[in-house]
């Protein structure tokens, strides 16, 4: 039967650009493993959307004088190009607040409250009168309560990195008047409820992470909260009404607002939903059933590390809240944070690259291939660090493979008119070599699917640096036969393998190493054992050659770093 998976990638905000940050923990990942997937035979789809919801984006839209939909749009609109750009190849580009989502939500919710995980209780809340509405999250700054930090947002204090519990000297974001407190009905999923089934499925997942899988545990033992779901603002999913009574509000003026009116839901009860709907909408539409397609797939959620309380505890409670109609992750790759330059990312401070901006000065590829050499399996921080990467493209993309490919092929053209030679008894360093290729797709396949993505490129490289050495000592410019064309014919097929194991990293370099290799179609269309094949035969013709990449600058590189301005 063939192998299926669903793979998704936290959903960026629709506020802002994509930065190297985003695309080093979660969205580059993904494609590479979803890639992977393909070549090894397994249906994969690359399911995303943008997270359009959320007081942020609605003060943002508010200050722009554009509604919140038309704001959204236009971020959708620019992380596609964005995306598109770096190679990142989604199935699907969807936005959380699409009527299918919206319709998902719902749904969603009125079974949990169906099956008793939903409860309201009475939430006294910052009011601004002059507004005239309730100031949740980002609405209203003020002083960490904990480390003093003064115009913190209420709910997240960033100096010290907590949650607030009452922000001392309370403003408006808006009109900066001191708000009022006011007292609200609110809707709160009960993740407390969910200790021992999560504790089980957590027990029982193989796949996840041992050293997440182990913090989040001591999070449950230490207790769970429930969670206030609703918010009193204008942007997000509206909230039905219940199945089971929900007392009535009276808003500022007097008037008595109809069961749920008014109210939509916090981002983060919606948000992880639009997985799933995004993979149902895009699954539907191409006459797949799509539930059916969900839960006997593999399911991957790519994220990055700040987001683990939501992926570990809330988005699984919510699945098992409506009786695992859709089945839990089985994958949730959690990788680091990246540092530009040993220092925190910071569009504030402009100490920041945005995705666009680099693609000007460098190749896709460049920064696949640098992103994924730096990133290990692990929550551990990553660094992105001008120098290193003009060092790891020039040694090692280009030093090791683009030498490869390029003297490979090159002195095929010269020397056999780009024709590959038929060759002849092989000795030893010929069998070392034909059993590298033999051995590549295995060993490679190992790492990928363990996700160790950084790995397998290493592995790529030895092989690349073996063939290198290879080519070196056979001499084959001295002409000494048959070790010239066993040289030539071994080399040449090695630079197939490598067309074809690059594939999933540096697509773009793949697809010409492809062309140059004067293949037909692409290397997307071979397979994962292909790799290990000796598939190219005498008399085969190259295409055209010609040198794959172009050596980084010191120079440039120089400027780049001073553009971000003092380390
Ligand atoms: O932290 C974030 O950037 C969120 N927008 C991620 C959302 S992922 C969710 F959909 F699960
Ligand atoms: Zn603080």
């Amino acid at each position: 039967m063939v192998k299926k998976a669903i793979i998704t990638s936290a959903l960026p905000y629709a506020n802002g650009e994509i930065h190297l940050g985003h695309v080093a923990s979660t969205y580059l990942p993904a494609d590479v493993t979803c890639r992977f997937l393909r070549l090894a035979g397994t249906e994969a789809y690359y399911i995303c959307a943008s997270d359009d919801f959320g007081t942020p984006i609605l003060i943002q839209s508010e200050s722009e004088g554009v509604t919140p939909a038309q704001y959204v749009a236009g971020w959708n609109k620019r992380d596609r190009e964005d995306f598109e750009m770096f190679d990142i190849r989604f199935d699907h580009f969807s936005q959380t607040s699409s009527p299918a989502n919206i319709e998902f939500v719902r749904d969603v919710y009125l079974k949990l409250d169906a099956a008793g995980h939903i409860f309201e209780r009475e939430v006294v809340q910052f009011y601004c009168e002059y507004d005239t509405k309730f100031l949740p999250d980002r609405y209203v700054i003020g002083e960490c309560p904990y480390c003093g930090a003064q115009d913190q947002y209420s709910d997240l204090c960033e100096r010290c990195g907590r949650v607030p519990e009452e922000i001392q000297n309370p403003k408006c974001s808006i009109c900066g008047a001191t708000p009022s407190k006011r007292s609200s009905t609110h809707v709160f999923f009960k993740l407390s409820g969910f200790a021992e089934p999560l504790s089980e499925w957590l027990a029982s997942n193989e796949n996840l992470q041992r050293d997440v899988k182990k913090y989040v545990q001591n999070w449950i033992k230490s207790g769970l909260t429930d969670w206030d779901i609703t918010r009193d603002i204008p942007w997000g999913v509206p909230v039905p009404a219940r199945v089971v009574g929900w007392r009535q509000d009276t808003d500022v003026n007097g008037n008595v607002n109809k069961e749920g009116d008014g109210k939509v839901f916090y981002g983060w009860f919606d948000n992880h939903l639009a997985y799933i709907s995004s993979a149902l909408q895009f699954l539907e539409s191409h006459g797949i059933d799509g539930k059916e397609f969900w839960n006997s797939a593999d399911i991957y959620h790519f994220i990055g590390k700040d987001i683990v309380y939501h992926h570990y505890l809330f988005l699984p409670a919510i699945r098992l809240g409506i009786g695992s109609e859709y089945k839990l992750p089985d994958y949730i790759p959690t990788r680091g944070h990246l540092t530009l330059q040993f220092k925190k990312i910071s569009k504030s401070r402009n100490w920041y690259i945005g995705l666009r901006e680099f693609l000007r000065y460098y190749p896709a590829d460049y920064l696949r291939f640098y992103l994924i050499s730096i990133n290990p399996y692990s929550q551990d921080d990553l660094n992105f660090d001008w120098d290193d990467f003009a060092a790891r493209i020039n040694s090692e993309l280009i030093g090791n493979i683009g030498n490869l490919v390029n003297r490979v092929l090159g002195f095929t053209v010269k020397r056999f008119e780009g024709t590959l030679p038929e060759p002849g008894a092989y000795d030893d360093e010929d069998h070392t070599a034909e059993s590298k290729i033999a051995r590549l797709a295995s060993e490679l396949y190992a790492l990928m699917e363990q996700n160790h993505l950084d790995r397998a490129l290493k592995a790529i490289m030895a092989f690349s640096a073996h063939f290198n050495q290879y080519f070196q000592h056979r001499e084959p410019w001295k002409g000494r036969e048959p070790d010239t064309a066993n040289c030539i014919y071994l080399s040449v097929n090695a630079v197939r393998s490598l067309s074809i194991a690059a594939y999933p990293f540096i697509p773009e370099s793949a697809e010409r190493m492809w062309a140059q290799l004067g293949l037909v179609g692409s290397p997307k269309d071979a397979s994962w054992d292909g790799i290990s094949e000796i598939a190219m035969q005498p008399r085969h013709r190259l295409g055209n050659v010609s040198p794959l990449f172009e050596r980084v600058d010191a120079a440039d590189v120089g400027r780049h770093k001073e553009r971000l301005g003092p380390s």
